[in-house]
């Protein structure tokens, strides 16, 4: 009697496996097709076909000449399964290779899915203080006043005593100043940093008739300790409006006006009697925050002195005067509590405007 032929249902590839003929050539005849088609595969798709159709863990072509190892007589089977197991390691080993090729060129040459949800750009915007300066600006402009600029560096003359703060004077201590390293100047005495923008009022004046109404936003410094409400740098929006009958009243409803408009809601506030040296009478507002009233800006009636200095006639000529601690109606706004945070750069802090 024969010995029986065992024959295996048909692989995918539709071979059949007589145990019987099975030898080392086959299995290189196996290991070299794989690695043929391997080369030639463009997709992982297609890799993973052909791992299932060599290594599968039924019916894969390379697996069945495993499973028949058992069929094979002693000597045969050591040579055999040798054989078999490096061809199935080379083509694990070849798949992964090119799945790795292809994931490379994948990164050069993918569908693009244009319906798909792009990433977000992260795209830079305005600093908080710049944006609400400029709509100070704007809202001042709607009510008829001229948007005008001056210098950071500034003079004594200037800062202090064309604005009735004469030399020695107690009040030039309300303003902690830096000074600048350099000889003075006869007329116009030391150079500083501006501790204000009221320097402005003057210096305007000098250059243009009345009546006038003007805005003058800036940078201002002072030689102060900083905590969470007064920094050494900071910005004032001056405010100047002259005319031969300016009142508190025209100060109050410019004021209220402004206030409105930028807090976009009726805003509650208050004038306080208050000393400044340029002007008389002078005063502060308060505007109320969550029930607590803070200290916004400065203001008053120009002084006579102010207007002589200026070369107007303090007779003829009426006029308020304001500035606004821009920084302080920022925080106000957005409910910060510390003044340093909007010159520390945190980029966490800044995004959130
Ligand atoms: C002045 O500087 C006057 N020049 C304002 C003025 C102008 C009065 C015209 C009359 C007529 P004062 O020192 O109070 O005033 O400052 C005005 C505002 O600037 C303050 O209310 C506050 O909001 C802001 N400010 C002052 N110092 C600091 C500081 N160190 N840090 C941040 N804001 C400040």
């Amino acid at each position: 009697m024969p010995e029986a032929i065992k024959v295996r249902p048909p692989t995918p590839s539709g071979l059949y496996f007589l145990n019987k003929t099975m030898n080392k050539k086959d299995v290189k005849n196996i290991k070299e097709k794989a690695e043929k088609e391997i080369e030639k595969a463009d997709t992982l798709e297609e890799l993973d076909h052909i791992y299932k159709k060599y290594l599968a863990q039924n019916k894969g072509e390379l697996t069945e000449v495993l499973r028949s190892l058992g069929d094979l007589p002693e000597e045969k089977r050591a040579e055999l399964g040798k054989a078999a197991n490096q061809a199935k390691d080379f083509i694990v080993e070849e798949i992964d290779r090119r799945k790795e090729e292809l994931e490379k060129e994948k990164g050069f040459d993918v569908d693009i899915d244009v319906t798909a949800p792009g990433e977000e750009a992260r795209v830079g915007h305005l600093h908080p203080l710049t944006k609400i300066k400029r709509n100070a600006r704007s809202i001042f402009k709607q009510l008829g006043f001229s948007v005008i600029e001056g210098p950071e560096m500034e003079t004594e003359w200037y800062n202090f005593d064309a604005l009735n703060i004469p030399e020695n004077h107690p009040a030039r201590d309300m303003w902690d100043t830096f000074f600048i390293n350099q000889p003075a100047d006869e007329e116009q005495g030391r150079s500083l940093l501006r501790t204000h923008t009221s320097p402005m009022q003057v210096r305007h004046m000098e250059q243009n008739n009345p009546p006038l109404r003007i805005i003058v936003p800036g940078r201002c410094f002072r030689h102060e300790k900083p905590d969470a409400s007064h920094d050494i740098q900071f910005d004032q929006i001056e405010g100047l409006m002259v005319d031969e009958d300016v009142s508190v009243a025209h100060f109050k409803a410019v004021m209220e006006r402004f206030l409105d408009r930028f807090f976009k809601k009726d805003v509650e506030s208050r004038i306080r009697p208050s000393y400044f040296p340029f002007t008389e009478p002078s005063f502060e507002v308060d505007v109320k925050v969550s029930d607590e009233w803070v200290e916004t800006l400065g203001a008053g009636m120009v002084h006579p002195n102010v207007f002589s200095a200026a070369g107007y006639n303090p007779e003829r000529w009426r006029g308020f005067a304001f500035g606004i601690g821009v920084d302080r109606l920022v925080m106000m706004k957005h409910q910060i509590d510390d003044i340093r945070l909007f010159y520390e750069n945190d980029i966490r802090f800044l995004r959130q405007f």
